[in-house]
């Protein structure tokens, strides 16, 4: 299963990391950039270590190494075309606080614990169990963790919408980027097949996190889940 994964991640994501911090934010009309500002306001201020699951070029874990000077940052992914990208700009950006680590979210391994787990776009490629139990034992007490991604919409005049959106993706910016063919020809049925928000939010109260909660941003196509490991009883999700 697990290798049935990654072999979708490595047949999406093959020569896109040159023009994927573009590509993220134009073929998003933007929204990537005012959602990656949610993940970072979600970031508590006071975190020392924070560790920014598939980071893949590292736009989340430079925002967070720039705002937070004093926090030290780790960048994981298992895509080296997309780490090499990131480590030359930690690099011109002259950040110290940045490290980059090539592996798998669900297996990475640190005995210093984190005060916050970041992780964009991730959870609908991921063994949702296995990272929440991993991620859980490498979090302080109150430690927060905060997963985003794509969700498709429940609305059926925007499903339509979204699916045309993906045809043109698919017939018109392909020709101009053919490295992003396989993306925009796989990527809607991913999402469409994948039941990550409901996964995750069970994966977070079979692990003991608490004070879970569940934001839908922009007519229901994105979804930021946080959860605490905390030792308070569950409320349960809100938002
Ligand atoms: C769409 S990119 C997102 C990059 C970054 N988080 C962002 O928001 O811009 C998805 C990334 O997830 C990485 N990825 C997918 N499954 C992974 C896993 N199990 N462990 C680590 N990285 C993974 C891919 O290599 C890719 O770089």
């Amino acid at each position: 299963m697990a290798d049935s994964r990654q072999e979708l991640v490595q047949r999406l994501f093959a020569g896109t990391g040159e023009t994927y911090d573009s590509m993220v934010y134009f073929g998003t009309f933007g929204c990537d950039k005012f959602w990656k500002k949610k993940i970072l306001a979600k970031v508590p201020p006071s975190a020392r270590r924070v560790m920014d699951l598939a980071c893949g070029t590292g736009i989340v874990t430079f925002a967070i190494a720039q705002k937070l000077p004093d926090c030290h940052v780790i960048g994981v992914d298992i895509t080296q075309e997309y780490l090499d990208i990131a480590r030359a700009k930690a690099k011109e950006l002259h950040l110290t606080n940045a490290k980059f680590l090539h592996q798998r979210a669900e297996e990475v391994s640190f005995k210093e614990l984190f005060d916050c787990v970041t992780a964009s776009y991730l959870p609908k490629y991921a063994d949702l169990k296995t990272l929440t139990r991993n991620v859980k034992g490498m979090l302080k007490e109150n430690g927060l963790f905060i997963m985003h991604d794509f969700t498709y919409p429940n609305n059926p005049l925007i499903a339509l919408l979204w699916e045309f959106y993906f045809k043109l993706l698919q017939t018109v910016v392909s020709r101009f980027y053919p490295q992003w063919r396989t993306i925009f020809h796989e990527l809607p049925q991913v999402v469409h097949n994948s039941t990550w928000l409901a996964d995750f939010i069970a994966s977070l109260r079979q692990c003991g996190f608490t004070q879970i909660t569940v934001e839908r941003l922009i007519v229901g196509s994105a979804a930021i889940v946080t959860g605490k490991n905390g030792k308070s009883k569950d409320p349960g999700p809100t938002g």
